[in-house]
């Protein structure tokens, strides 16, 4: 049987080495399928997505892929629409939309909601954002970019910059590369370090260095992860205003970079990357969105199908 058949996607800590790399087997094996071959994976299966913070690339590319794999999607994009306006509660909703549905992909503004939701669904749960402490398919989008784009995974040396604090998909990144071999830099403000409480369990798998300094970094790394320092997370406002525009990769930036490095990005960008190096050739978030489609495909064919595809 296919052991991801019916399995919830709460924390990229539940994957292993071989289960990541059979997810990205998988995803190449999608890509290369015709259309017609492709819409046999999901035909007749249904994706109810719940959203109660707002998304434009992760629910529409869950939108995209189950559509693309036969399947077809209903589901909530903005709650203040729903009866939770009416305050029923998310095991509720979720009890709902788990009759509605083969799979639900649910993103909340809190910690620990996609368990939650998991353990009251009859139906396998997908965490599309939790608080700020996971974006699991996010992280299974981004190391499929590098391996993509730079060949291999270990070996390479990664600098993630912007909101290491309040950055779920930082989190999730960080504990998906934990499974290779990688040298990572992490530069924040001082102010968003990543949190002390992720840090024990990130070091158990992962050697990092933390600074504050990009230019420190720049000329050595192979792949350049920038996050949005997100204002919606800050508790006050001032705080956020201290560290707003901390970090921009401009064209200046980018020609100190080695010729072959890579610029990935989650998005959504404010000004965080200039967009005169969107045209570049070492660009590579848009290019990751569109993975983010595809990996999301294929997860979708392995979580519905019990014998995989
Ligand atoms: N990267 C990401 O999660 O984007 P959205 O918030 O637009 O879904």
């Amino acid at each position: 049987m296919n052991e991801f058949f019916n399995k919830d996607i709460i924390s990229i800590k539940d994957f292993n080495k071989d289960q990541l790399e059979k997810i990205f087997s998988s995803t190449d094996k999608i890509m290369q399928l015709s259309p017609t071959e492709r819409r046999e994976i999901c035909k007749g299966k249904t994706l109810g997505y719940l959203f109660y913070e707002p998304s434009t690339r992760t629910r529409l590319s869950f939108d995209s892929a189950m559509a693309s794999v036969g399947g077809n999607s209903l589901g909530i994009a903005d709650v203040s629409s729903s009866s939770t306006q009416k305050g029923e509660s998310l095991a509720d909703t979720v009890k709902i939309m788990s009759i509605y549905s083969d799979v639900l992909v649910l993103r909340h503004t809190l910690d620990g909601s996609s368990r939650f939701a998991a353990e009251v669904s009859e139906k396998p749960v997908i965490n599309a954002g939790s608080g700020t402490e996971e974006h699991p398919t996010q992280a299974i989008q981004d190391l499929f970019t590098m391996k993509k784009e730079k060949k291999k995974i270990d070996g390479l040396k990664i600098g993630i910059v912007g909101d290491l604090k309040y950055g779920r998909t930082v989190y999730s990144l960080l504990y998906g590369l934990g499974n290779y071999d990688v040298d990572v830099r992490l530069i924040s403000p001082e102010s968003l370090r990543i949190r002390s409480d992720s840090v024990y369990e990130i070091k158990k798998k992962l050697d990092f260095t933390e600074s504050t300094k990009l230019e420190d970094h720049i000329d050595d790394l192979d792949v350049l992860y920038v996050t949005r320092i997100q204002k919606e997370r800050f508790p006050d406002e001032e705080e956020y205003l201290k560290v707003k525009g901390s970090y921009v990769v401009g064209l200046d930036l980018l020609k100190q970079m080695k010729d072959d490095s890579i610029i990935m990005h989650p998005l959504p960008r404010i000004d965080e990357i200039s967009t005169d190096v969107d045209s570049t050739k070492n660009a590579k978030y848009f290019q990751q969105a569109e993975y983010g489609m595809h990996t999301r495909a294929a997860l979708l064919g392995l979580t519905l199908n019990e014998n995989g595809f």
